[in-house]
């Protein structure tokens, strides 16, 4: 497929998926479709990253092709099918995600790996990655001190540390995949800045010290994981200074197993933020690859909700 030659390692990554899915192809050139330039360059970033990830997994790229495939085909459509029978998603407690999913090392494995690789491949996770590079991350300041919640491959926290201004770095994540995946993507890109991982449930963080607020705080595809969004962005603001950036990305309307929460749109993602008592800044949609924002609110598809927001002073 036709890539911009100069964007090598998306061609690299495009081709592959296009070989061992060619019924894939048509949706990979409508997601490709469109993609302004900063975009185009954040997705070549990313796939350069990724491929420097490859190989040290078994079976290589070819791997994580196949966990993108799974990602689709066996852990989102039966999903999305339920979702468009019943109008809600299949699961609604954090315990029945929690058994189904995080506890589940291989499977987890296999869907942080598929994860990683939709978002260079849909349009929406690309659009929203972009956004976190080129709009988020050059608004903290020099020294700021960062903590992502939720990590699962690490390379929102690979991005966030190749800015070189953060002082401190830190991610909690309730799996214990996640935490592996992070540790072994940030060491094997070469972060050489410490970073703390911590195996964490975010409900279970205790109320932190004075010195140990954040000025960021990054919680990407981990809202609608939740019973109460609200509950858990008010349990992360309590670890932002005032006046400290949070960075929240949620998908609406996007059925997968371990989603409990369902938002419905933009506005709805907005409102949750305000009512845990912070200021929204900018937000922005993203609709899924192939369609219009308006197409995907009118029939309730897939919709990256992403909301910059910032703690009262
Ligand atoms: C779908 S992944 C998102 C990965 C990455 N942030 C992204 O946007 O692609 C969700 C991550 O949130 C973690 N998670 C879910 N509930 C959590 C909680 N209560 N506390 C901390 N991490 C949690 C999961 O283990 C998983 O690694």
């Amino acid at each position: 497929m036709n890539v911009e030659a100069s964007r090598t390692a998306t061609s690299t990554i495009v081709d592959r998926v296009s070989e061992a899915w060619p019924e894939h192809v048509g949706f990979i050139e409508k997601s490709l479709a469109g993609r302004a330039d900063p975009v185009l360059d954040v997705s070549e970033q990313l796939s350069a990253a990724i491929l420097k990830l490859a190989p040290s997994i078994d079976n290589g790229l070819d791997a994580l092709v196949n966990d993108y495939r799974f990602l689709c085909e066996d852990i989102v459509l039966p999903e999305e099918i339920h979702f468009r029978r019943n109008g809600q998603y299949r699961l609604s407690s954090f315990a029945e995600a929690n058994r189904e999913c995080y506890a589940n090392g291989p499977f987890m494995d296999r869907y942080m790996n598929g994860l990683l690789l939709s978002d260079v491949l849909w349009s929406n996770h690309a659009h929203a990655f972009s956004y976190f590079v080129n709009d988020y991350l050059p608004r903290l300041e020099e020294g700021a001190r960062h903590l992502e919640i939720g990590p699962g491959h690490g390379l929102f926290l690979y991005f966030a540390a190749a800015t070189g201004r953060l002082s401190r770095i830190a991610a909690w994540d309730v799996s214990p995949t996640s935490i592996a995946k992070t540790r072994h993507a940030l060491s094997l890109l070469g972060v050489d800045h410490p970073v703390d991982l911590t195996l964490q449930d975010l409900f279970a963080a205790e109320a932190p010290g004075a010195d140990e607020r954040f000025d960021s705080i990054v919680m990407s595809e981990i809202l609608e994981h939740l019973e109460s969004p609200v509950a858990a962005l008010r349990a992360a603001a309590r670890w932002l200074e005032p006046g400290g950036l949070l960075w929240v990305n949620v998908p609406a309307n996007s059925p997968a197993p371990d989603h409990i929460f369902l938002f419905e749109s933009l506005d709805h993602a907005e409102q949750i933020v305000r009512e845990a008592g912070l200021e929204v800044v900018e937000a922005k949609a993203f609709p899924m690859s192939g369609t219009t924002l308006e197409r995907a609110v009118k029939h309730k598809l897939s919709i990256s909700c992403s909301v910059l927001a910032r703690n009262p002073d």
